[in-house]
């Protein structure tokens, strides 16, 4: 496929020729994924629930994301329901060429990319998931979230994605002590967070990644 990519810890990628951006860090997908949606978001605030969690993602890309997000819903046994948004989505075929499958010793990513658009679907005791084809600007949530994936493409190629107004949408749909996390620490992200209600700590970054932002909603 000649969008596909390998990572430097084996795990595939793709490369979006619409935005001249690839969806992941070239230094591992997978272990970009784990580490800042994973282990700094989603794990920590599923560990001390006593309720069902809601997490919203920007972006379900190649939706290794929401892969990792399920295995770790059923190995915790906690329920979390799970929405992505997607303007611009992979197409099944391409999905099925991608190595996650092998790398997390699951069958999830066929599920993920073949099932219907706007629709739940339940795809564990644990793990609902929804899908939405649509543009993040013009997306409106029925819920509110306890944790955000923000994982849009660089702020140099989607400016428009990471102002102080895009946020405070994100912040009108989360609850309070909501955990959003990123990859992306440039100044004018911290600053739009800030400005649209975040309180903002910067954490170590995956591979040579120096910081990455995990944001709390006040
Ligand atoms: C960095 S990639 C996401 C990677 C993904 N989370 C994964 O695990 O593979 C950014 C994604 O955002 C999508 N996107 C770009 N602009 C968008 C917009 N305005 N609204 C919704 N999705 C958008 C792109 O098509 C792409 O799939």
């Amino acid at each position: 496929m000649e969008r596909l990519i390998i990572t430097e810890d084996g795990s595939h990628s793709l490369y979006s020729h619409l935005f001249n951006q690839q969806y992941h860090s070239l230094q591992g997908a997978l272990t970009e994924s784990v580490h800042i949606y994973i282990e700094l978001g989603l794990r920590p605030v599923l560990t001390s629930a006593t309720n069902e969690i809601r997490v919203f993602e920007m972006g379900l890309g190649t939706g290794l994301n929401a892969l990792l997000a399920w295995k770790l819903a059923d190995e915790l046994k906690k329920k979390v329901h799970y929405t992505s948004v997607e303007a611009f989505p992979v197409l099944p075929e391409e999905a099925s060429l991608l190595n996650y499958g092998s790398l997390t010793d699951t069958n999830y990513l066929s599920k993920i990319h073949q099932i219907a658009w706007g629709e739940t679907h339940h795809f564990s005791p644990y793990f609902t998931f929804r899908k939405e084809k649509v543009l993040l600007q013009d997306f409106e949530p029925e819920h509110k979230h306890h944790v955000v994936f923000y994982d849009a493409f660089d702020p140099r190629a989607q400016p428009e994605l990471w102002t102080e107004e895009i946020f405070t949408k994100i912040a009108r749909y989360s609850e309070p002590e909501a955990v959003l996390v990123t990859y992306s620490s440039k100044g004018i992200v911290k600053r739009a967070l800030a400005a649209a209600g975040f309180r903002v700590e910067r954490h170590p970054g995956p591979g040579r990644k120096v910081h990455i932002l995990k944001a709390i909603k006040l």
